[in-house]
């Protein structure tokens, strides 16, 4: 093998890693496709491995369709796939906790990770720091862009500003496409838990939306981003306000549907109240002086974060540079092919980054 060619093991065939896949078939061939060689690949059903290099197509068509079992793949299982030499790439597509969980293993092995999986550095510090420390200690790379905005240029903006001596004062966003189009659609015509159906019929809301109305996904965002932005928060430093009341978060899962109408009148007088002020309502992560809240916001026209349309994240970041007017980034923040792209962006640099410091070596 070349020593130029990074081996890749990818766990989790869902909606990112099939794209992963569908996007590696389409470099086979080229000079992106002959920089990589998928030898592992595996969801909860099926793991396949091949030291001369998988068919990403095929793998992908193997994987979606393999029966349930519990041949559960394993984090070991990878790390033996990717061999001792060279420059090796676990890439998580997945939405498991044991895995997030053993990534500083993997970084103390010698082994790169790209994720789009917010479990390992948006949770617990602990985690945070052990990922950080196996990094600096072994000189792997961890890729997160595409755990945030989905590889939207938010953390690389951050990393940038702060490489090049500024300090990040503030950041602020809506960072979840479920509750920024809920939000956009939100104008008192329609009920809230109707707007909560179509969203999730649309496949804008996890099946049970409450994932996406208690904020959790939004701490971990925010927290990823106050991370490296410098600020060493933990996770229950961040406020979260969430928009499930007590009576909707203690219903079963099959009784959801019915009781979401108890959002309806809590959020028709927030509204109203946003409304009478001429301004809307926008679910929003700020941090600010080292403290982080989530919650919702009533914003009036000339906020930076007032603007925007469906699904779109947007977020605002203050710097020594950017001290009065943000910098402002929006755009797509979910789907399966720029999160897919963004992390299979991740695999490239970290290559290359890998490939230069062994030159240098
Ligand atoms: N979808 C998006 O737009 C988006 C955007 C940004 C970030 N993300 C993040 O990307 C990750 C994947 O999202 P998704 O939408 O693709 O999720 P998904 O459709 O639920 O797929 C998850 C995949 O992970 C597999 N898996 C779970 N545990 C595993 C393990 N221990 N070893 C190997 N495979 C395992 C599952 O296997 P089975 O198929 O056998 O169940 C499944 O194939 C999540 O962390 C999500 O938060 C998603």
């Amino acid at each position: 093998m070349g020593d130029d060619i990074a081996r890749i093991a990818l766990l989790g065939s869902g909606n990112v890693g099939l794209a992963v896949l569908r996007r590696l078939g389409e470099w086979q061939g080229s000079p992106l496709g002959d920089r990589l060689r998928l030898v592992y690949a595996a969801n909860t059903r099926l793991a396949l491995r091949d030291p001369a290099g998988l068919d990403p197509v095929r793998s992908a068509a193997l994987l979606a369709d393999a029966p349930r079992s519990d041949a559960c793949s394993s984090h070991a299982d990878a790390i033996r796939a990717l061999g001792t030499e060279g420059v090796r790439i676990l890439v998580d597509a997945t939405a498991d906790a044991g895995t997030a969980a053993n990534h500083a293993v993997c970084l103390s092995a010698g082994i790169h990770v790209a994720t789009a999986c917010k479990l390992a550095a948006g949770t617990s510090l602990d985690q945070w720091r052990a990922i950080r420390g196996a990094c600096a200690e072994r000189g792997t790379g961890f890729g997160d862009r595409a755990t945030v905005g989905a590889g939207l240029p938010l953390l690389r903006s951050i990393r940038e500003l702060r490489a090049g001596g500024d300090r990040i004062h503030a950041i602020a966003g809506v960072m979840s496409g479920s509750l920024a189009w809920l939000f956009h659609e939100f104008a008192g015509r329609t009920p809230f838990s109707e707007l909560v159906r179509k969203a999730r019929d649309r496949g804008f809301t996890e099946p049970d939306p409450r994932e996406d109305l208690s904020g959790e996904d939004v701490r971990r965002k925010i927290l990823i981003l106050a991370r490296a932005a410098g600020f060493e928060i933990d996770s229950h430093q961040v406020d979260v306000e969430s928009l499930v009341p007590a009576k909707l978060a203690a219903v079963a899962r099959e009784d959801v549907d019915d009781a979401l109408t108890l959002l309806d009148e809590p959020l028709a007088a927030r509204l109203a109240a946003a409304s009478f002020l001429g301004c809307s309502l926008r679910f929003v992560a700020r941090l600010e002086g080292g403290r982080a809240r989530v919650r919702l916001e009533s914003l009036c026209p000339g906020d930076p974060l007032h603007g925007g349309g469906g699904t779109d994240n947007r977020v605002a970041i203050w710097s020594d540079r950017y001290r009065n007017q943000p910098l402002v980034i929006q755009g797509p923040g979910a789907g399966a092919e720029v999160t897919a792209a963004a992390l299979l962006d991740d695999v490239l640099h970290l290559r290359s980054d890998a490939l230069r410091t062994a030159l240098a070596a």
